[in-house]
C-alpha cells in the first residue's frame, strides 16, 4: 500500500471514493501544509487520508503533544493506517461527514486545522455541503481548513461558507493531475 502500484488498484476498484489513481505528490503535500503552523498546532483532522502520503508528513512535523485524527472511509485503506506505530494518530474508519459526533466521542470540541483530500464534486452536494459547514464550526477561531482539488468547481460553495476574503488558493502544476489547493481561514 506504500507504493503507487498498490494504491492505483485499490483506488480504482473504488474510483468514485478515492477521486484519483496516484497519491498527491510531494510538491502538492508541501503546498498543502505550507501554512499550517506546526508550533502552535494541538488538534490536526484529516480527511481522506488514503495510503497515508500526507499523514506521514503531518506527523514529521507534529508537535510531540498534539493528536492527528483521520476520517478514512475505505476499509482497506484504513486497515493500512492502523499499522502507523504513533501515539499521536487516531484513525477512524468514518466519513468525514461525521466529524461533530466523533470528535465528541474523543472528547475534542475544537480543532486547528483540517487538512482535506476528499472528493468534494464525487460526493452528493448536501453532504459534502454539511462537511465544509460542520468543519467550520468545529475550527477554532484562526484555525485553517486546507482542501485541494482538480477542478475550481467548488470554489463558489467553499467561498460561501468561509466567506470569500478568508479563502486564498494556489495553484500546484507538479502534481497528476495538476491541483488547485484552497486555504479556508476560519475568523
Ligand atoms: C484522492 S484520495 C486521497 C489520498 C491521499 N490523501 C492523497 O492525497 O494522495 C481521497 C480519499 O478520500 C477518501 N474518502 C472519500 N470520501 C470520504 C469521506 N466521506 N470521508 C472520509 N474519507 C473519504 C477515499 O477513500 C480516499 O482514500
Amino acid at each position: 500500500m506504500n507504493n503507487k502500484r498498490s494504491f492505483f488498484k485499490e483506488a480504482i476498484k473504488n474510483i468514485k471514493t478515492s477521486g484519483s489513481l496516484v497519491p498527491s505528490s510531494r510538491h502538492l503535500i508541501k503546498t498543502i501544509l505550507e501554512d499550517v503552523d506546526f508550533n502552535t498546532a494541538k488538534v490536526i483532522v484529516e480527511f481522506g487520508p488514503g495510503n497515508g502520503i500526507i499523514t506521514h508528513q503531518i506527523l514529521k512535523k507534529l508537535n510531540k503533544n498534539a493528536v492527528l485524527i483521520c476520517f478514512e472511509v475505505n476499509l482497506q485503506f484504513y486497515e493500512h493506517l492502523k499499522q502507523i506505530d504513533d501515539d499521536r494518530l487516531v484513525v477512524l474508519n468514518a466519513s468525514a461527514e461525521e466529524i461533530k459526533t466523533e470528535l465528541l466521542k474523543l472528547n475534542i470540541t475544537t480543532i486547528d486545522y483540517c487538512v482535506s483530500s476528499l472528493p468534494l464534486t464525487n460526493i452528493p452536494n448536501v453532504i459534502a455541503k454539511n462537511i465544509l459547514i460542520n468543519t467550520k464550526e468545529i475550527l477554532k477561531n484562526g484555525g485553517g481548513f486546507h482542501q485541494y482539488q482538480y477542478t475550481l468547481s467548488f470554489f463558489k460553495k467553499i467561498k460561501n461558507i468561509f466567506d470569500k476574503e478568508n479563502v486564498k488558493i494556489k495553484f500546484e502544476a507538479l502534481n497528476f493531475p495538476p491541483a488547485f489547493v484552497y486555504k479556508c481561514k476560519k475568523i
